[in-house]
């Protein structure tokens, strides 16, 4: 942590051009916001520096406009949003350098805020183009990283930005990287990792990652299948990458050459049908999937073997729900394991650290996001740093 700057380290900030990268990529409705978590995260940030008399310009993409303006993708569109959030108005800036932004600048005045345009609207930004970086960087003078969502992207605001002006760590930025670091870089043992989610496809990298890392390896949601097959048993009609199953037994092996323990559900709950408490729906043992039916979340003997496992453990890190949590009742499963690593944490037992894709939903559903210790709004990044890289954003500011 002590290996970049964050704002304690700035010095008198009066009349200068904070050029403060934000994740403002919210989901949005009919033209308005309507997840607002990522601003409310940078909103201290903002703020601090604002109220420290800087002028503050805030920086960031939305969406994949591909290096082309679009009207649709205009961050313009969160303005709104982030004007509610902060509680103070912000000047829209239709550009992100050039005669127009230095304007804008001279009207600002001290410890007001400024929102540059999507700066995916220009190519250079994906392709983290130096001119492009140093035409922005010319009308700042300091830099501050406030999104981690975004810090897995070298692009021209996340990374070379931090190499062409003093930077900084903003406070969301900071949090993130000490709650990851008590979660994965330097965490008291035992550690369990918890990962769900469809598709082992999609979180290779971070299973390969984290058996090295973990004691515990509790795999859940269609994922489990994959691994299930590969230990033999006949999973039905299940979501399941047959064509990975040498890949799991893979790991299932560095795993046990590591010393991790992995945890595959023993029962099941099961449906021939994909719907809201389907007649078919009950629970069984792995070995009694018949052929017509679906896995669709684990089974309460299972959650319950898992629920001990988490109070042997001091760090917990999760990723992706335990079953279809969106449909009743395969939610049982992840609302219930999620209430154990909240109640462990609120005891002070268990440093709980969760993020990406669907996870933050699937707490929130469990009604437990505010109870562990850090939950990152991160996706990609989330991913990318559970799969053990050093985020391009976040190297970029250890310079
Ligand atoms: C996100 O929404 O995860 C971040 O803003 C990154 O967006 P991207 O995947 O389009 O780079």
């Amino acid at each position: 942590m002590s290996a970049f700057k964050t704002l304690d380290d700035l010095g008198d900030v009066t009349g200068k051009v904070a050029l403060v990268r934000v994740d403002l990529n919210m989901p949005m409705d009919g033209g308005s916001v309507t997840d607002t978590t990522r601003i409310q995260a940078s909103a201290p940030t903002i703020l601090e520096l604002a109220d420290a008399g800087a002028k503050v310009l805030l920086l960031a993409h939305f969406g994949r406009p591909k290096g082309q303006r679009n009207s649709t993708m205009s961050v313009s569109m969160t303005l709104d949003a982030v004007e509610d959030v902060l509680g103070r108005e912000v000047m829209f800036i239709p550009e992100v350098a050039g005669p127009v932004v230095v304007q804008s600048i001279g009207i600002l005045r001290n410890g007001d805020i400024g929102m540059l345009e999507n700066t995916r609207f220009w190519a250079g930004e994906e392709a983290n183009d130096p001119e492009f970086a140093a035409a922005i960087a010319a009308q700042g003078d300091i830099f501050v990283n406030d999104a981690f969502s975004a810090a897995h992207r070298a692009h021209a605001s996340t990374e070379r930005l931090a190499r062409l002006l003093p930077a900084y760590a903003g406070r969301a930025m900071e949090r993130e990287l000490k709650a990851l670091d008590a979660a994965l870089g330097n965490p008291e043992h035992p550690v369990a990792a918890v990962v769900g989610g469809a598709k082992v496809s999609s979180k290779l990298a971070v299973l390969e990652h984290l058996v090295g890392q973990v004691d515990h390896l509790i795999i859940g949601g269609g994922m489990a299948n994959t691994f299930l097959a590969a230990r033999g048993v006949d999973v039905g009609k299940s979501l399941c990458e047959h064509d990975l199953t040498d890949t799991a037994n893979a790991i299932l092996d560095a795993a046990d050459h590591a010393g991790c323990t992995v945890h595959l559900p023993y029962d099941v709950v099961v449906a021939k049908e994909f719907a809201a408490n389907p007649p078919s729906l009950r629970t069984c043992n792995v070995h009694e999937v018949a052929a017509d039916e679906m896995i669709l979340d684990v089974g309460p003997q299972a959650v319950e073997a898992l629920a001990d496992v988490l109070k042997t453990c001091r760090t917990l890190v999760w990723n992706g729900p335990m079953g279809a949590f969106e449909i009743e009742p395969f939610d049982a499963a992840t609302v219930a394991l999620a209430r154990t690593a909240a109640a462990l944490t609120s005891e002070g037992s268990l440093v709980s650290v969760a993020g990406g894709g669907d996870t933050v939903a699937a707490l929130n559903h469990a009604g437990v996001a505010g109870d562990f210790t850090y939950v990152s709004t991160a996706g990609g990044a989330f991913l990318e740093w559970m799969e053990g890289k050093e985020l391009p954003g976040v190297a970029a500011l250890r310079q």
